[in-house]
């Protein structure tokens, strides 16, 4: 059977069926799920019951696997899996104050994947193990095209500067636990430049990461702050954005050099367990 490949949204996003991820996948497959994946930015698999091992197989058609760098949120019985969950290793429900619940709910603001490292990583990948009925809708924005639409004066604010992504400012914005000294140094923030050029198709994109970013390059911190939210409102539009209401077992690849996401709330009260693997990048963020 041959892959189909049915675009979504006008904006990003297309379903890819014809795939069974419990067989292996030939190499030609394989470049084309690559080839729909950089047309497309967002791609939806849907009915892919697999396991997290093959979760894992299947991520290494893109790339690599990251193994994050905090306990927390990781699987215990594998480390490229990372918990996006409500429901502990255990199988109990975590209340929204908890520390892990508060961090994971940050995921509520735009944000791409790992923009705090050095080589943020290219891409991530979600099974939708138990999907909420209640919310907990994950939502893209194509950075391609908010850059392309950038009105004059933040094209001019953001040509030639950079800005910070510190890992850290995650316990700023939501109180949560304070990192650990080991944390802390094991991610420093760095500073990315706020237009890209994607390393695979050449095109320029914005990139911002609003919930690590906290300065930008000769700014001070309160109009850096300032510019931030000015390019994240702007980007928040629906001509630039596909939404995607999880069906169980639906897997999902974002590429996250050229997108940003988040997920909208739900009934804290409702299991939601979402297994993601991260694709470590391919080199440090080349400037558009
Ligand atoms: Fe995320």
């Amino acid at each position: 059977m041959a892959l189909q490949v049915r675009s979504l949204n006008p904006a990003l996003g297309a379903a890819v069926t014809g795939v069974d991820f419990r067989e292996p996948l030939t190499p030609a497959i394989q470049a084309e799920l690559n080839a729909a994946w950089m047309a497309h930015l967002v791609l939806v698999f849907p009915d892919q019951p697999v396991t997290d091992a093959q979760h894992v197989t299947l991520t290494r058609v893109f790339g690599e696997p990251e193994i994050f760098h905090q306990d927390i949120i990781k699987s215990r019985s594998l480390p490229e899996i990372f918990r996006l969950s409500n429901v502990d290793d255990d199988g109990n429900l975590m209340p929204p104050a908890h520390p892990t619940m508060q961090q994971i709910n940050l995921a509520r603001r735009w944000h791409t994947d790992s923009s705090y490292r050095e080589n943020p990583a290219m891409g991530s990948m979600l099974h939708g193990v138990e999907v909420s009925r209640t919310g907990g809708l994950t939502c893209f924005i194509n950075l391609y095209d908010v850059y392309d639409a950038l009105p004059p004066h933040l094209r001019e604010a953001v040509h030639g500067r950079k800005a910070r992504h510190d890992f850290e400012q995650l316990s700023r914005l939501a109180a949560t636990r304070k990192l650990t000294d080991a944390e802390r140094k094991a991610m420093p923030p760095v500073w990315q430049p706020l237009v890209r050029r994607h390393p695979v198709t050449g095109r320029t994109s914005l990139y911002i990461s609003p919930i690590y970013n906290d300065a930008v390059t000769g700014m001070d911190d309160g109009d850096a702050v300032a510019l931030i939210e000015e390019l994240a409102e702007f980007a928040d539009q629906e001509r630039f954005i596909y939404r995607h209401e999880w069906e169980t077992d639906d897997i999902l690849i974002w590429d996250n050099r050229c997108t940003m996401h988040l997920v909208t709330p739900h009934d804290p009260m409702e299991r939601r367990v979402m297994h993601r693997t991260t694709i470590v990048g391919d080199g440090p963020v080349l400037p558009g």
